[in-house]
């Protein structure tokens, strides 16, 4: 529109997409990490995005994150014959970011169905391994890979690992491979090689290849290194970020 042509955004869109080589950018005026308003603004990105997307049938995951949990609200109600899942267990995060309860925010505003996926975190990998095998735990694990939309958050991998009370040892492992970005339980360094992943159930980083469309927001300067290695280096069609990223990208 035009405010954004005025303040020069969709210039700087175009040379996000190219820099970045996805398909879509939106940038939203401000920077996240100064005011916890811009992140209601690409809430409003991703809900306009959405309802030129949408279908019925159709079958979104999400991760949590504050970026995702500001979205539900940004969603006109409606009535939609979809379903929400979250993309992985809780990885130790205040109830409010979890994607369980952002699934079921988003359901209750699009007016679809919603699964949970009720599996603590912090589980030894044998314990996981006996979760999974579970015939609830299977049919939504079942409907994760079954997704056809996925929105995730994209995080600084310091930030991530401070905000789950990561293991001593496991900083450690982070540190010594230059881990900057945190995507849905991995950790990538700047060449976007994973170099850690949460041991939790849920989408894998190969079930990606199978999801036609992928919505990454993340906004915020501090978040410009992360962004880049994760966009760079896996699949992405839509980003919606914010000017103080972006303009950091870029520079
Ligand atoms: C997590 C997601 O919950 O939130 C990650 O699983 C993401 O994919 C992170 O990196 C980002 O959180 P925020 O609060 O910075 O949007």
């Amino acid at each position: 529109g035009y405010l954004k042509e005025l303040l020069g955004l969709t210039s700087i869109e175009n040379q996000l997409k190219e820099k970045l080589k996805i398909d879509k950018v939106i940038v939203v005026p401000g920077d996240s990490d100064e005011s916890p308003l811009v992140k209601d603004e690409i809430g409003k990105g991703v809900a306009k995005v959405l309802a030129k997307l949408i279908k019925d049938q159709d079958v979104l995951a999400v991760t949590g994150g504050s970026t995702v949990a500001a979205i539900p609200d940004q969603i006109p109600k409606m009535s939609r014959d979809i379903t929400v899942v979250p993309s992985r267990g809780a990885l130790g995060e205040r109830v409010e970011m979890q994607s369980n309860t952002i699934a079921a925010a988003l359901a209750n505003k699009m007016g679809g169905k919603y699964k949970m996926l009720h599996a603590p975190d912090n589980l030894s990998k044998a314990a996981l391994t006996s979760i999974i095998e579970d015939p609830k735990i299977a049919s939504v694990l079942k409907a994760i890979k079954d997704a056809n939309i996925l929105i995730h958050g994209i995080g600084d991998a310091g930030v991530m690992a401070q905000r789950r009370s990561t293991s001593p040892d496991v900083l450690e492992k982070l540190n010594e491979n230059e881990a900057v970005a945190e995507a849905f339980g991995y950790y990538f360094d700047s060449q976007g090689n994973t170099v850690h992943q949460e041991e939790i159930i849920g989408l894998k980083l190969k079930d990606l290849q199978e999801i036609s469309t992928i919505i990454a927001v993340a906004g915020g300067r501090t978040k410009a290194k992360a962004i880049e290695a994760v966009a760079l280096n896996h699949r992405q069609h839509i980003l919606v970020t914010d000017e103080g990223a972006a303009m950091e990208i870029l520079k």
